[in-house]
């Protein structure tokens, strides 16, 4: 997979600091448009420190069980930490390239995952693996580049696909799922408020009164087949 490089940069990413507030809404369209309730089994792919995982397990509830997968053993900390509450989610240390859970699931979900793996096809491949016959497979990936501060495009050096939301609605398909749905969302806002904070706390800079357009996130909802031809 090859991605444009961007030229200009106003700020350099540093995504493990990523705060839930802003990309809230993101979430909350996905899960609202697939309609997940109670019982449901997922799994978040590179859960971070979780809050995809509690929003998760708030829906599905004591009935649903919600697995927070991460190849970084402090991530699984802080997950378990995070979701003390909550004893319908499992944090597991495993690589996504490795996905293996022991059971089918009815979703499998990644949010600022793909731009950072080597191979995004192969990881959509194993999170279509992990689910049931006509099970779904969410992804929310940024177009870094499309983000704006002052009206200037934003980089992230350090992501192996800063852009690969761009490319995702084909990703899934070739990674074998049927693309049902795909859009963007992208915060916005100029002066005090969550907006800025976010990005100040990402690159220790103060955007001031400067408009910002943070990096729009790409929703794919794409579907397993149901193996009936
Ligand atoms: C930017 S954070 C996103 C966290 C969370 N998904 C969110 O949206 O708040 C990326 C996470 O993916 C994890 N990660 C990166 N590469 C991974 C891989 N190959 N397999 C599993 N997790 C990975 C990192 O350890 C990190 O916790």
């Amino acid at each position: 997979m090859t991605l444009t490089p961007q030229e200009a940069t106003v700020a350099s990413v540093d995504v493990p600091m990523l705060r839930n507030d802003v990309y809230r809404r993101p979430l909350a369209t996905a899960l609202d448009r697939l309609a997940v309730g109670s019982g449901w089994r997922v799994v978040d792919v590179g859960a971070g420190a979780g809050d995809v995982a509690v929003a998760l397990a708030e829906i599905v509830g004591r009935a649903g069980r919600v697995y927070a997968v991460d190849s970084d053993p402090v991530a699984r900390d802080e997950t378990a930490r995070a979701a003390a509450a909550h004893s319908q989610v499992l944090a597991i240390t495993q690589r996504a390239e490795d996905l293996r859970l022991p059971e089918p699931l009815d979703l499998a979900f990644c949010r600022f995952l793909l731009l950072h793996v080597i191979d995004p096809v192969a990881v959509l491949a194993r999170m279509a693996d992990a689910v049931r016959p006509a099970g779904w497979v969410v992804a929310q990936e940024p177009i870094t580049s499309a983000g704006r501060v002052g009206g200037r495009p934003l980089s992230m050096p350090d992501a192996r696909h800063p852009d690969v939301g761009a490319l995702l609605p084909a990703l899934v398909r070739e990674a074998g799922l049927v693309l049902e749905d795909a859009w963007a969302e992208a915060p916005a806002g100029s002066g005090p408020g969550p907006v800025a904070s976010y990005l100040e706390d990402l690159t220790g800079v103060s955007p001031g009164d400067d408009p910002i357009v943070l990096p729009p996130l790409v929703t794919v909802l794409a579907r397993k087949g149901d193996g009936e031809r």
